[in-house]
């Protein structure tokens, strides 16, 4: 198949110093990310809070990996296109955030990015299957959003292997990410499950060689 993708989070990075960290896996060869994850939580969807537009845009402008903006927000209808606006390449918010998720997808595709949709640990797949035409990645959250660091929750594989078969049935065609708790232990799991992207925090910049990092987790994906 396809070679695994993996999208270092920034959440784990040192938050002064951004571009270096960007920098990190931005080396042409095995290390390079595929993706650079980036956590923007408003401390209302989320008992958590990090960063939001202008920081995004200060990466957008230090790096060329393509940016991954997870946004655990509430009102995505309102805060989520400006990001697509800004640059990034894919736009995922949370499915639990919104009554009306298929017209915050098509704003973000109109502004020029991928939409993502995102389910919590303990949100059904099927009442969304429906409406996942209209988005381009599903980001499957393993542990529950907030954090880095947490302990990785198999049951999630369940969604993985589902969304799967949908896929490769020829029905639809999206990009399978999974986030949260993603390391040496884990990652096979996930892969065998069918998972296309992998968002590694703490396994890629808890360590002194991040690029490093990346290169073993895709190779761990792959085999
Ligand atoms: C958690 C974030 C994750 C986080 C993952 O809410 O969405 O992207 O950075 O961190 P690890 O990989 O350490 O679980
Ligand atoms: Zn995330």
């Amino acid at each position: 198949g396809k070679s695994p993708m993996i999208a270092p989070s920034i959440l784990s990075a040192d938050f002064a110093n951004l571009a270096a960290e960007a920098a990190a896996v931005a080396k042409d060869g095995s290390t390079r990310a595929d993706w650079l994850h980036v956590d923007v939580m408003d401390g209302h969807f989320v008992p958590n809070l990090t960063l939001g537009l202008p920081i995004v845009e200060s990466i957008l402008k230090s790096t060329d990996i393509p940016i991954d903006c997870h946004l655990m927000i509430e009102d995505p209808a309102r805060w989520a296109p400006p990001y697509a606006e800004a640059g990034a390449y894919n736009v995922t918010f949370h499915a639990e955030a919104t009554n009306d998720p298929v017209p915050v997808a098509r704003d973000i595709r109109k502004a020029g990015a991928k939409a993502g949709l995102s389910l919590k640990p303990g949100t059904p797949l099927e009442p969304y299957l429906e409406i996942l035409k209209s988005f381009d990645t599903l980001l499957i959250m393993s542990v529950e959003p907030g954090f880095g660091g947490q302990s990785f929750i198999p049951e999630v594989l369940e969604k993985a292997r589902a969304i799967r078969k949908v896929i490769d049935s020829g029905d639809l065609t999206l990009l399978v990410e999974i986030d949260g708790g993603i390391n040496a232990d884990t990652i096979e799991q996930a892969a065998e499950a069918g998972i296309d992207c992998f968002v590694a925090g703490s396994a890629v910049y808890g360590k002194d060689d991040p690029g490093a990092a990346v290169a073993a987790l895709r190779a761990q994906a792959a085999a």
